[in-house]
């Protein structure tokens, strides 16, 4: 009885360790904002945003309305792939993006 609470809890902590791993951060939104993996052109967020340059309004929006400009960004700038709406790297990438620009509404 004892031991299956322990691999119970032993369980839960390898699980939620994992989660925080693959979870969102604005470390991992400031490494994908700077990197070309977004796209096929080579070009990265940084290339025209430099230092938060035109996100100094990101603040005003909700992350679905923010989700869906990045989205535009990566497609038409970076010739990407549009991410997923609420995944680690959107949100991760939010959540930069709101870390440099400011945040008026809050
Ligand atoms: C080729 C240049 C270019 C690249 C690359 C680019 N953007 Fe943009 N982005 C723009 C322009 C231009 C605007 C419109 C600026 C304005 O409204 O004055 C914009 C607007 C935005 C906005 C809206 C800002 C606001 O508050 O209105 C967000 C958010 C944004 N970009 C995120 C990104 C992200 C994330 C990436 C990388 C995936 C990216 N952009 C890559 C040019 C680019």
């Amino acid at each position: 009885m004892q031991r299956s609470i322990l691999t119970l809890i032993t369980l839960f902590v390898l699980t939620t360790a994992a989660q925080a791993a693959d979870g969102p951060t604005t470390e991992r939104g400031k490494e994908l904002f700077g990197s070309a993996s977004l796209g096929t052109n080579g070009r990265s967020c940084a290339v025209c945003h430099p230092d938060g340059k035109d996100l100094q309004d990101v603040g005003d929006n909700d992350d679905k309305t923010l989700a869906k400009i990045t989205n535009q960004c990566i497609v038409k700038a970076l010739k990407g792939k549009a991410l997923t709406d609420g995944s680690p790297d959107m949100s991760s990438l939010i959540m930069y993006m709101k870390s440099v620009g400011g945040n008026k509404s809050k």
